[in-house]
């Protein structure tokens, strides 16, 4: 992209996206480059990514460890290139150690911060419960959270899929306080099979599913928030030939890619199959 207007305009922009009033038409590439990068190669890849022209229609967001967050905000801060945590504690500040708040996530220039993810499910034992306090932090900081949610191989298996992607969301959509001004939610389905080096899922499995979340989110929060505050995205071995297969900007808005938004040449291949109609 490199910057078609001021820094502040581009700010304005990127504070705007979801205020508008109508119904988010936009796609969105979510960039999560977990525990691959160590601070340096990040740096160097955010580089490489504020070089690289963003097609009009879609936005990015990219979660690079915490530790790179900073320097990684630094290479965006004069492009439409939004930052987001790969996790957020559930708690306030105080004796937590290890954990990250929602505050200081906001505060270093996140816009988003990616909540449950299957890795952190299976690693460390997250809960539903645990993604819906930390969707609550993050709403409560100003951050979209990116919910991911997914069965598991079994649950496929036993045809038990829709129920248990269902009840994740009901669980983690509980009592939740409908997103603000300039906020979003984005529900990453993800079936936890399909993650690299396992997957992809058809896209009929995918609108299947995104049939089924869109239907909760207007159950939770009305067709008009779900419409104007809502992207539900695909992920689980999305790469740049099979990424528009998965987008159709009616039930899924966008993806959640790893392993193929680590090098700049799968992820302008990714933008560009994004963008291609
Ligand atoms: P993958 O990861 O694209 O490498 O399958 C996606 C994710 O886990 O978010």
């Amino acid at each position: 992209m490199r910057r078609s207007g001021t820094t502040s305009r581009l700010k304005d922009k990127k504070a705007d996206r979801v205020t508008d009033g109508s119904a988010i038409h936009r796609l969105l590439y979510v960039a999560n480059w977990k525990m691959n990068l160590d601070p340096p190669s990040s740096e160097r890849l955010a580089e490489a990514y504020a070089k690289t022209e963003v097609p009009n229609g879609i936005d990015v967001v990219v979660c690079p460890s915490h530790t790179a967050l900073a320097a990684v905000g630094r290479r965006f801060r004069d492009t439409t290139v939004m930052l987001g945590a790969q996790d957020v504690s559930m708690y306030g500040p105080g004796a937590h150690t290890g954990d990250v708040s929602a505050g200081d996530i906001r505060s270093i220039g996140c816009r988003y911060a990616i909540v449950g993810h299957s890795e952190r499910r299976r690693e460390h034992g997250e809960s539903d419960e645990d993604a819906r306090r930390k969707t609550l932090a993050a709403l409560a900081h100003h951050l979209s959270p990116i919910v991911c949610i997914g069965e598991k191989q079994q649950d496929r298996a036993s045809r038990r899929h829709v129920f248990v992607v269902m009840r994740q969301l009901q669980q983690v959509l509980h009592n939740l306080p409908p997103p603000r001004t300039a906020q979003e939610i984005v529900i990453a389905y993800e079936p936890v099979w399909a993650i690299s080096p396992g997957g992809p899922a058809s896209p009929e499995d995918a609108f299947e599913m995104a049939t089924v979340i869109r239907q909760s989110l207007v159950d939770a929060f009305g067709e008009r928030i779900t419409d104007r505050h809502c992207r539900v995205v695909y992920g689980g071995s999305v790469d740049p030939d099979n990424v528009r297969s998965f987008v159709d900007g009616e039930l899924i808005h966008g993806v959640l890619v790893g392993r193929e938004s680590i090098t700049v040449q799968s992820y302008r291949e990714g933008l560009k199959g994004l963008s291609r109609h």
